[in-house]
């Protein structure tokens, strides 16, 4: 089926947390690169990168107004399909994740945008539940969650210098990834 995705549409991979050396962050790549070989643009949004002062300077009266947070902002704004990768925090997605989810412009970023999401865990849930939550929460603000939900349980044992060595894992990312692209 050819892919409804025109090649000007960026696709934006939010990496959903600030952890330095996140594993999150090498999936993003993961995602990036299986784009790029499709042909198509893709970007990651990092959130080690948001303000070091992000609670206290850029969150309710500051949100727009924080200049390191201007351009996360405009680009979370203007993208039409994202891809989050999300790790288990005890049981659910990171409080990172959703302090940047609200300090974006409500409802613009959200309404009709499409999503796909991803999770990342080193015990057996691989993000079930913190995916099902992020799912409620960005159902709720507008955006279309992709039905094919990827979940990358037991990481530590499945991932070696950056690239996902499990089988069904690499096959259940492509299968996700053409779904995306025509979702
Ligand atoms: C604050 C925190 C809480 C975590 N809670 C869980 C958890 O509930 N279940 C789990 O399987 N792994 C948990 N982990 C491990 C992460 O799932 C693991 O680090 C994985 O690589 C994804 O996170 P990362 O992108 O930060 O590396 C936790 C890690 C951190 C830093």
């Amino acid at each position: 089926m050819v892919p409804t995705t025109r090649m000007e549409d960026k696709i934006y991979i939010i990496s959903g947390t600030n952890r330095e050396e996140a594993v999150s962050l090498a999936v993003s790549h993961i995602y990036k690169n299986e784009f790029k070989l499709l042909g198509m643009e893709a970007e990651i949004i990092d959130l080690r990168d948001l303000p070091d002062n992000y609670l206290a300077a850029a969150l309710y009266e500051n949100a727009g107004t924080h200049q390191g947070m201007v351009d996360m902002r405009q680009k979370m704004k203007e993208g039409q399909k994202f891809l989050f990768v999300v790790p288990e925090y005890n049981g659910s997605f990171p409080g990172v994740l959703k302090a940047f989810i609200d300090g974006l412009k409500f409802p613009e970023t959200f309404t009709n945008k499409k999503c796909a999401l991803v999770g990342v865990s080193s015990g057996v849930q691989g993000g079930a539940l913190a995916l099902s939550h992020l799912t409620d929460i960005l159902n709720y603000c507008g955006t279309h969650v992709l039905a094919r939900k990827v979940r990358l349980a037991e990481i530590g044992k499945n991932m070696k210098e950056g690239l996902i060595t499990n089988k069904l894992y690499n096959q259940l990312i492509n299968w996700q990834i053409n779904e995306f692209l025509e979702f």
